[in-house]
């Protein structure tokens, strides 16, 4: 069994709690994070069942909260990975730019581009060699959808900080996942009122991402449910 420890922000449900639950069975450690302390409590009870958990609830948005992830992933003796999982749509139904509230932009930017990079800044003396830190994207960082200007640019931004975090620090391996349409809440907010039961579960993309955890493929943008070489830099 690996004794890798990894920390996944936004880890109660949706991707995120896919990804610990796939790492756990595997035998990695974990710190995991989210706001809302019970339904946190309710996925530590779960990921215990397989390995030792530390469950640290707060908003990455907040540098305190960042600060205690930081001393957790130190008491956990370091950590193996980092995957920024945690995000923000926005409003919902999602308004089109010239519409869209600038406080509530703010707001998306701070959780999806300025948290990924403040938790980085935080646990960097944590990070083991080789470390491997994922964010995660989407293709609404690249595709010009009606309505996703405000969450898409955000992850746009998350991409480039991606990008460049990889050309300063070769040492760790950054790469930023697109993990495909998910059956999430996130994905029932941006489609308000619509069947999404055609959409697949989150777990159809954990494969890929255990093989960027787990293997060793160089830094850049990689789609979970595609076959893996990096789509570019
Ligand atoms: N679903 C899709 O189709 C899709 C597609 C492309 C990309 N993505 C991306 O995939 C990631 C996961 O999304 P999901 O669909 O799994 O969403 P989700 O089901 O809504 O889960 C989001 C998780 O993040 C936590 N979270 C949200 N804001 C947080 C904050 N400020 N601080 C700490 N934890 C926070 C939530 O818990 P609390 O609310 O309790 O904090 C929850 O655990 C996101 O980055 C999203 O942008 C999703």
């Amino acid at each position: 069994m690996s004794k890798r420890t990894a920390l996944i922000t936004g880890a109660s449900r949706g991707l995120g709690f896919a990804l610990a639950r796939e790492l756990a069975r595997r035998g990695w450690r974990l710190v995991i994070n989210a706001r809302d302390s019970e339904a946190l409590e309710a996925a530590r009870e779960e990921l215990a069942k397989w390995t030792d958990v530390i469950a640290v609830p707060g908003d990455v948005t907040e540098a305190e909260h960042r600060l205690e992830l930081s001393r957790a992933a130190q008491g956990a003796g370091g950590l193996d990975a980092v995957i920024n999982n945690a995000g923000m749509l926005g409003p919902s139904p999602q308004p089109e730019l010239l519409d869209y509230p600038l406080n509530v932009l703010e707001d998306v930017y701070l959780a999806n581009a300025v948290a990924p990079l403040g938790v980085l800044q935080a646990v960097r003396d944590a990070l083991k060699p080789g470390a491997r830190v994922i964010n995660v994207t989407s293709d609404a960082a690249r595709e010009p959808y009606e309505g996703w200007g405000g969450y898409g640019s955000s992850k746009a931004a998350l991409e480039q900080l991606s990008n460049v975090l990889a050309a300063e620090r070769p040492d760790l391996r950054v790469y930023r996942v697109d993990p495909g349409d998910m059956r999430t809440r996130m994905h029932q907010e941006a489609f308000p009122g619509e069947d999404i039961s055609d959409r697949p579960l989150p777990e159809t993309s954990v494969g890929g991402f255990m093989e960027l955890l787990e293997g060793s493929y160089e830094s850049g943008r990689y789609a979970a449910r595609e076959s893996f070489t990096a789509t570019d830099g």
